[in-house]
């Protein structure tokens, strides 16, 4: 692995001139910076047992791309160096600390709890997850919610075990505020998603939202089975729905018509390879439908990026104004997995924050 040795510690200067944002589709492990990757191969070298590949990167820049198959490569080799409790505690500290440096006041984080024999049990593994987000919360401008991932490339009896841990976790007294549903995620060429669909029901009836990664590669069947479901709150990715971009009228008829929102994170499906260009990104066939949408980013880490760097090669590319991406960072409050009243509140928030930069500048 050849990670820059820019810092060890995320810069935490603000962007004040710009507004703060909303992220709803980070996986933590994804969104590793170069300067905790190295912290945690420090680590491991210090313990003198890593058995690590010698020479990896692990960030994609910006104009590279890799293939689906090798982003999930990397996954596993970042897996390598999250594989106990004290990484793990590290990488969500971190991770939340680059996005408050980013200028987000909000965030909601999606991990698949792991074990690991003698190490860690996937109790464990949430308990850390949450303690650390309860830390930083403390400690910055920022509320962090969880959704708890199904990774599709785990099988159903994985699946299972995640929805009891959810839900022992959604009803736990100290933590059930922190839990905000359930992510469906992994490599969407694993598995097949129908197999899910009791999981997703059960999921539904104990009161958890439910984010899927749906058509991020083209897969008709699949999709049209899931979105029948009337089960999804959210989409992630969504690349292969609309008729434009690969889908059908069937498949966006069915997203409209339950008004299911896009969770849309350009640099990965650019650089992973599912879209062309920024230019050919779905973003615009959906914003010219008037569908909700919010800008996310996916894996800020593996894909070299940040919330505010998606704004702006959104706002380059589809010739956003400033009162659009307004419009778009409010939007994204209502798209938030928050209870009415906790919304409310972000949305006064933002609002008033707005409002001040409107100020400011006239
Ligand atoms: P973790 O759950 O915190 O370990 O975050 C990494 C995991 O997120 C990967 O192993 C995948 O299961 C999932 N993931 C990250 N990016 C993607 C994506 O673009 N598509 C599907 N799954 C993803
Ligand atoms: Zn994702």
């Amino acid at each position: 692995m050849t990670p820059k040795d820019t810092s060890t510690s995320p810069d935490l200067s603000l962007k004040k001139s710009s507004p703060s944002h909303q992220e709803l589709h980070a996986h933590l492990t994804g969104s590793l910076s170069d300067a905790t990757v190295l912290k945690l191969l420090r680590a491991k070298q210090a313990e003198g047992g890593a058995k690590l590949p010698q020479s990896a990167e692990v960030t994609i820049q910006r104009g590279h791309k890799r293939t689906l198959e090798e982003c999930f490569e990397v996954f596993r080799i970042l897996h390598c160096l999250t594989d106990n409790l004290s990484a793990i505690k590290t990488i969500t500290r971190d991770v939340i600390q680059e996005f408050v440096a980013d200028n987000v006041h909000y965030l909601e984080l999606r991990t698949t709890p792991k074990s690991i024999d003698g190490v860690m049990t996937k109790n464990q593994y949430i308990d850390t997850v949450l303690e650390a987000m309860i830390d930083e919360m403390k400690m910055n401008n920022i509320t962090v919610r969880l959704l708890v991932s199904i990774d599709r490339s785990r099988g159903l009896d994985d699946a299972w075990d995640t929805l009891q841990l959810a839900k022992q976790y959604a009803a736990h007294d100290q933590f059930k505020s922190l839990i905000c549903g359930i992510d469906v995620s992994g490599n969407p060429r694993a598995g097949n998603l129908g197999d899910y669909i009791p999981v997703l029901q059960e999921a539904k009836q104990c009161g958890l939202n439910l984010s899927v990664h749906l058509a991020e590669v083209p897969n008709e069947k699949e999709t049209l089975e899931l979105l029948k479901t009337g089960l999804i709150d959210r989409i992630g990715h969504g690349t292969f729905i609309h008729p434009d971009t690969g889908g059908s009228q069937e498949l966006s008829q069915l997203v409209k018509s339950q008004a299911i929102p896009l969770e849309l994170c350009l640099s990965s499906n650019i650089k992973s390879g599912t879209v062309k260009s920024a230019e050919d990104h779905h973003f615009s066939f959906w914003r010219k439908d008037e569908h909700p949408v919010v800008i996310c980013t996916d894996d800020k880490g593996v894909f070299s990026t940040t919330l505010s760097e998606e704004y702006k090669i959104c706002a380059e590319t589809f010739h956003l104004k400033k009162a659009d991406l307004r419009e778009l960072c409010l939007a994204a409050v209502e798209l938030t997995f928050l209870s009415q009243e906790e919304k409310e509140r972000l949305r006064l928030s933002v609002h008033t924050e707005l409002d001040e930069l409107t100020r400011l500048e006239s």
